[in-house]
């Protein structure tokens, strides 16, 4: 068993102004435990300044256990990395223990909040991956959040290709990532991976009158992995994740239910429109695919005319299954707030058999940010409540986990606490439609599975234009992308189904 304590964000200042009190009560039950090493992630001071580094250096050396620091935005602030060099130690690396790794990544930008892990420092966790890869516990430890947080506010300060790592990472069976940044202490179970947030173990800007905090994982010799949040008032949460292998499943029964999910289609008259890529999907979903409904996410349109709607209308009238079309930022520009209703009707919530399908008008006028609310969030979450018994699908645009080869910018002003909302609530399933690139991964027991463009030339997906198969059995689902010229397929998820569905 190993025992790790994690503090994050001490954001320490020079002598005068800094107040250690909590600092100093987390740095002795910390040397008091019996931790085998600590990760600090990052904001160890706050400005990255000289007399912050040499203020720094003396606190970290309270710490009597292994050490490993990692550096934050505020720490590379003032060309703070290279004294963070000089006084603390590299910016990036590898720490062994016993059974597992910790790889971690400098993620901060000079300068700016948001994250980024670059080109050549992505090659290199790629390789360090590689070197790793028969360790039983691989843990990567950054600054920055990898799925949106709750209770922050608006989502930013993102790591800009947050996709591509959190991709890596699955790929990779990463077992932890663990991050500080926002000030939130939260844990996450993404696929089999655990995301540890750490709260802030030492300053005074905490969210929602929060105290100071910081995490304990313990690692399992039997794979498991516990995270505690242990804040100064001594109150306690605990989140435990179990692997799960093998990850071949086998349906029982035959399929109760088949969707086909396609997105920004962005019918106009515009060269990158592909009138015939989608006249073959069209064709493929009609003639050998049969599904049970049809869920357009967003971007129906490129632009909301009527002339462009006319067109989108002629499509998907050929659709013979039924249809359920929930608005994207590009559908409601102009007069499409309008237009859409007119051609394709409010979204509704769609009851069929013990299966619930729950549109969220996500976009917002003139900006690819969408955003739900705090009321909008209060109704999907009763909603969710009230069909709770059937298998609840809720459907939108914009994405709330980031799309690899996209620049994450936060696409869902509040997609940490609908990310919550949703997760909580126990939706069985959430299908998007915005970053032009197909994706599927499971946060907590809730699968999220992203569409790629269906016929738009200006997408992010390697296999091209593409539309989403879904097929739902009694104790099992399974997501397959299909290509939308060649009818071929490939697997995007495939996720066992819980309680309390059971029809
Ligand atoms: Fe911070
Ligand atoms: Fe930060």
């Amino acid at each position: 068993m190993i025992r790790i304590a994690h503090i994050s964000d001490t954001h320490i200042t020079s002598e005068s102004a800094y107040k250690g009190y909590a600092y100093d009560l987390i740095v002795s039950e910390i040397n008091r435990g019996n931790f085998d090493f600590v990760i600090h992630t990052g904001d160890v001071t706050n400005q990255g300044l000289r007399e912050e580094y040499e203020r720094a250096a003396y606190e970290l050396k309270k710490i009597q256990k292994p050490l490993v620091v990692i550096p934050g935005n505020h720490d590379v602030r003032n060309v703070g990395y290279e004294l963070f060099q000089k006084f603390i130690g590299p910016l990036n690396g590898v720490f062994e223990f016993e059974n597992g790794v910790v790889i971690w990544v400098d993620s901060t930008i000079p300068d700016l909040s948001d994250g980024r892990v670059g080109g050549y420092k992505f090659k290199w966790l790629k390789a360090k991956l590689e070197e790793y890869s028969k360790r039983e516990f691989k843990i990567i430890a950054a600054h920055h959040h990898i799925v949106p947080l709750p209770d922050t506010g608006r989502e930013r300060n993102v790591l800009f290709n947050a996709g591509d790592v959190l991709d890596l990472m699955l790929r990779h069976e990463v077992s932890l990532y663990t991050c500080g940044h926002k000030h939130v202490p939260n844990v996450y179970r993404v696929e089999d991976m655990v995301v540890d947030n750490a709260g802030c173990t030492s300053c005074r800007k905490t969210r929602k009158g929060d105290v100071n905090s910081y995490n304990i994982i313990t690692l399992h010799d039997d794979g498991r992995i516990e995270v505690t949040i242990k804040r100064v008032t001594g109150e306690r949460a605990k989140k435990e994740r179990e692997p799960v292998r093998p990850k071949i499943f086998v349906p029982k029964e035959k399929r109760l239910f088949r969707i086909v999910q396609l997105s920004e289609s962005n019918v106009s008259d515009r060269v990158y429109f592909r009138r015939k890529v989608l006249e073959n999907a069209i064709r493929t979903i009609n003639e050998r695919i049969k599904p049970d409904l049809v869920i357009h996410c967003g971007d129906i349109v490129d632009m909301g005319i009527e002339r462009y709607y006319e067109k989108a209308y002629e499509f998907y009238e050929k659709i013979k299954a039924q249809k359920l079309v929930v608005p994207g930022h590009n559908d409601i520009t102009y007069l499409g707030y309008d237009l859409f209703r007119e051609y394709f009707g409010d979204p509704n919530i769609l009851e069929i058999g013990r299966f619930t399908f729950i549109p969220v008008i996500s976009a917002q006028y003139e900006t690819p940010i969408g955003v739900v609310g705090r009321i909008g969030q209060r109704i999907i979450a009763k909603h969710l409540e009230e069909y709770r018994e059937t298998f609840t699908v809720v459907v939108m645009h914009h994405n709330i986990v980031p799309i690899p080869r996209s620049r994450e910018r936060g696409f869902l002003e509040d997609a940490g606490d609908v990310l919550r909302m949703l997760t909580r609530e126990k939706a069985n399933l959430v299908l998007t439609g915005h970053g032009g690139n197909s994706f599927g991964i499971k946060v907590e027991n809730t699968p999220i599975v992203n569409a790629s463009s269906v016929s738009w030339e200006l997408h992010r997906n390697p296999y091209g234009n593409t539309f989403n198969l879904i097929d739902i059995y009694r104790d099992l689902m399974v997501v397959f992308e299909v290509q939308a010229t060649w009818g071929s397929g490939r697997l995007l998820g495939m996720w066992k189904i819980k309680e309390p569905f059971n029809p």
